[in-house]
């Protein structure tokens, strides 16, 4: 077997939510760097492409359904990267999802299933992975939060929630395991073209405007004037996943296109 080469040569990471959009650009990203992996999404079925992807770039591929609001499927996830790969350097919290909504009108049923997917799921991912990791000599947590987890927004009160909470965990996680060598930083892209974008209805309905209108004025205010590419925030993942920033703990890196600089 050839050895494989690149940032990432040798080490093994699981990714959540690795069906599409940020996620499986991070995995393409990931195996193109030389990673094994473990790919995971609420089912098989959706992960075929990634997975065909990832081999077709050298990889060795492990894929798992779980849902990662289930401590218990989290858990599972942690030892199937353990056991499957060999061992878990990198975790890559990606999954997550997102509903619009006045706050007012939320409904507690929407927001509770939010904070579950979006912060729950993170926490239970974490934590597992830590007690491998601190064990194991060191690793790498990459939490994607999002300009959401710094900022306020329009109808979007839960996920914001979700993700403050995901940077509040990012850095108080850091912060207690920096002696462990195991570095946990986060990224908060901003306005990235994916299937999340495109359930802005609910929010443009809000606002009494059409989608496309609301998808205009959103880019309007990105200085770049057009979204993110998914692989734009891959190449950060890829940067956080390896050696390169061993110095760096405890960081939210904003990829936003220079939408609210500082
Ligand atoms: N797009 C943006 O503008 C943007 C901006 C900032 C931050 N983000 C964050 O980036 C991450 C990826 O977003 P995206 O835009 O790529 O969204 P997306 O295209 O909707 O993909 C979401 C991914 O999360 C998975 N997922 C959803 N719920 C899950 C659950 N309960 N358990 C396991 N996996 C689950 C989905 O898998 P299934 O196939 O199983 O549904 C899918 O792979 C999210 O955390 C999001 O909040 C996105």
């Amino acid at each position: 077997m050839t050895e494989r080469k690149g940032r990432l040569a040798g080490r093994r990471a699981l990714i959540t939510g690795a069906s599409r959009g940020i996620g499986r650009a991070i995995a393409f990203r990931y195996a193109e760097e030389g990673a094994d992996l473990l790919l995971t999404a609420t089912g098989l079925e959706q992960l075929g492409d990634t997975l065909a992807d990832c081999v077709s770039a050298g990889a060795r591929v492990l894929t798992l359904a779980a849902d990662v609001a289930d401590r218990a499927q989290c858990e599972a996830m942690v030892q199937r990267a353990v056991e499957g790969l060999g061992g878990l350097d990198v975790l890559v919290n990606n999954a997550g999802i997102y509903k619009a909504s006045r706050f007012v009108d939320y409904d507690p049923e929407t927001f509770d299933r939010i904070m579950k997917v979006n912060t729950y799921g993170v926490f239970h991912m974490m934590q597992f992975a830590l007690r491998h990791m601190a064990a194991a000599g060191g690793g790498k947590i990459v939490n994607i939060a999002s300009t959401a987890g710094k900022w306020e927004s329009l109808n979007q009160s839960a996920y914001n929630t979700s993700k403050h909470a995901v940077v509040g965990m990012t850095r108080c996680a850091a912060l207690e395991h920096a002696r462990d060598k195991v570095n946990i930083n986060a990224i908060c892209p901003g306005f990235v073209e994916t299937d999340m974008i495109d359930q802005f209805d609910d929010h443009a309905e809000i606002l009494g405007v059409s989608v496309e209108q609301l998808q205009t004025a959103l880019v309007g205010r990105v200085p770049i004037g057009r979204m993110l590419q998914p692989v734009e925030i891959a190449h950060l993942a890829v940067y956080l996943g390896s050696a390169e920033s061993d110095g760096m703990t405890g960081q939210t890196l904003t990829i936003s296109g220079g939408m609210r600089m500082g």
